[in-house]
């Protein structure tokens, strides 16, 4: 058999440290989960403070986070902090950067829902809500990877030159969005759209940017949905037909940091899901 010099990892690589070799170290780094206090931002400050990395959880809800950090111990911190709003998300940027070899990853779970049709019998789509959900989603999710991004500017790079990995939270709804979800799938859209330029914007400081677009996951967003929606939403799913886990969320963004040359992407996390219009 002739092996190829490249793509061909020996059976015995996990042993010879060729799988999980490289990327942002998570043990002993610094991390910022903005949405970190709840569903899939909650899984990844589990995760990651599983790992051996120290966690600053900024949210708006502070009741959450404050339990959340106090749960996990030392390795914790909660940061109130809105993400729509310059001042608190620099705070917890600054937080974060306090950590041995400053902020080196960077997730923005925050997001909100809202369901509304462009127009309907009462009139446009409320173009307040409009705003909001762009505001949170979209321009939330700037402020963070604009403000981590130059906090990790100034560390020092790694071997590879890498000074640190953003990952941002869309949705499948950016590619294949439902009746009721102009305001929503436009935030997620947006998401994706920043995700090429921003990665090529920082490729000079060697930060990566990454995207997750998660398709239907099991998170406090769906248990307001009845136990017979949810069990249905999940039947749907071609394989694993069920909801997503936000383990499973928080296993991508570890992948995600622990590999250098993904860069610049959106990756759908949705089980083959391509969702109907209703
Ligand atoms: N659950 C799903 O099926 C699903 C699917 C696709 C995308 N998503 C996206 O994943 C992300 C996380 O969703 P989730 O299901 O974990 O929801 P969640 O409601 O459990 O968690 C969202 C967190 O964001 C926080 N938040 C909201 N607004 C904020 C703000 N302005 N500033 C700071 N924090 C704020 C909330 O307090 C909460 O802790 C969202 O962006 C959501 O749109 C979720």
């Amino acid at each position: 058999m002739r092996i190829m010099k490249w793509g061909y990892l020996p059976p015995n690589s996990m042993h010879m440290g060729v799988v999980g070799c490289c990327g942002v170290k998570i043990e002993g780094t610094s991390a910022l989960i903005a949405g970190g206090a709840s569903g899939l931002g909650e899984a990844t400050s589990r995760a990651l403070v599983e790992a051996g990395a120290g966690v600053v959880i900024a949210d708006v809800n502070s009741e959450k986070g404050e339990a959340l950090a106090a749960e996990l111990g030392d390795a914790a911190t909660f940061v109130a902090a809105d993400v729509t709003d310059a001042e608190t998300v620099s705070a917890a940027v600054a937080r974060a950067a306090e950590g041995d070899g400053g902020l080196r990853i960077s997730v923005c779970c925050a997001g909100v829902g809202w369901a509304e049709r462009v127009a309907h019998k009462g009139g446009p789509h409320n173009l307040e809500m409009f705003s909001k959900v762009i505001s949170i989603n979209l321009i939330g999710t700037f402020n963070v990877l604009s403000q981590a991004a130059a906090s990790m500017s100034g560390n020092e790079p790694d071997e590879e030159g890498e000074r640190g990995v953003c990952v941002n939270t869309a949705s499948i709804a950016a590619y294949d969005g439902q009746i009721g979800q102009i305001a929503y799938s436009a935030s997620k859209g947006g998401v994706v759209g920043m995700t090429l330029p921003a990665a090529r914007d920082l490729s000079s400081r060697g930060i990566r940017v990454m995207t997750i677009a998660p398709g239907l996951m099991d998170t406090p967003m769906l248990a307001a949905l009845p136990e017979e929606h949810r069990q249905a939403l999940g039947a749907g799913i071609p394989f694993p037909s069920r909801l997503g886990r936000p383990e499973e969320y928080a296993r991508l963004v570890a992948d995600i940091v622990g590999n250098t040359m993904l860069n610049g992407e959106t990756i759908r996390l949705d089980g083959a899901l391509r969702m109907p219009p209703k």
